[in-house]
């Protein structure tokens, strides 16, 4: 099974009996400040759409992209029903090696890339080539500490302390946290790409 398959499988059976996208992330609709200073945004493995309608309804021009083609039509469907503008993009992330800011439709790169609860590292590692020079990128992780109260995400999908600002390269750190949120530990970045 691909992994379009398995995560189609797993959004159809969550959507199943609802039609709405999730709520944005609340890391980052924290950083609204900082947001509205990019006119284009890129949200990588952004699932059913809850944080790229969220930019959206910001006025950022966003493009969304998921493995999931059943995702990315739950988004567009809300999308369409809130009278806003979503690009989706249909695309495997974990491809070797990552896509490019082309493949991924953008001649001129994003001023903001989210990446929120997916970790394919060598992905993350390619994230200063998806912005434009002092672009921001928000990602937000669950780290190792998680297992202690949670059985999922399993240890795969997650980072170590300390790990994630060393694994975006080319990116200069604007704040850092590593720490519980509710009840999940996440590591959770903000960083400009370097010029
Ligand atoms: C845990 S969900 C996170 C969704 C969203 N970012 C959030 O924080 O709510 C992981 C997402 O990654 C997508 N995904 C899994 N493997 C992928 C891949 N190889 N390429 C692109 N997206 C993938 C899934 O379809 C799913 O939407």
């Amino acid at each position: 099974m691909t992994a379009a398959q398995r995560w189609d499988a797993r959004w159809e059976a969550q959507y199943a009996d609802r039609h709405e996208p999730g709520p944005p992330s609340e890391f980052v609709t924290g950083w609204a400040e900082l947001l509205a200073g990019c006119p284009t945004a890129l949200d990588l493995a952004g699932g059913a759409g809850g944080t790229a309608l969220w930019l959206a309804a910001q006025g950022i021009e966003t493009t969304l992209v998921d493995v999931s083609q059943r995702a990315l039509d739950i988004a567009r469907n809300a999308a369409s029903e809130r009278g806003l503008q979503l690009r989706t993009v249909q695309a495997d992330l974990e491809a070797e090696p990552p896509p490019t800011a082309a493949e991924l439709g953008s001649a001129t790169r994003w001023h903001a890339v989210v990446c929120s609860n997916f970790l394919h590292r060598p992905l993350l590692g390619a994230l200063s080539g998806l912005l434009v020079p002092d672009g921001l990128a928000l990602v937000q992780i669950a780290t190792v500490d998680n297992l202690l109260y949670n059985a999922r995400p399993g240890r795969a999908y997650l980072v170590e302390r300390g790990e994630l600002p060393e694994l975006c390269v080319g990116l200069r750190t604007v704040s850092f946290e590593e720490r519980w949120f509710g009840h999940r530990h996440e590591a959770r970045l903000v960083a400009r790409r370097t010029a």
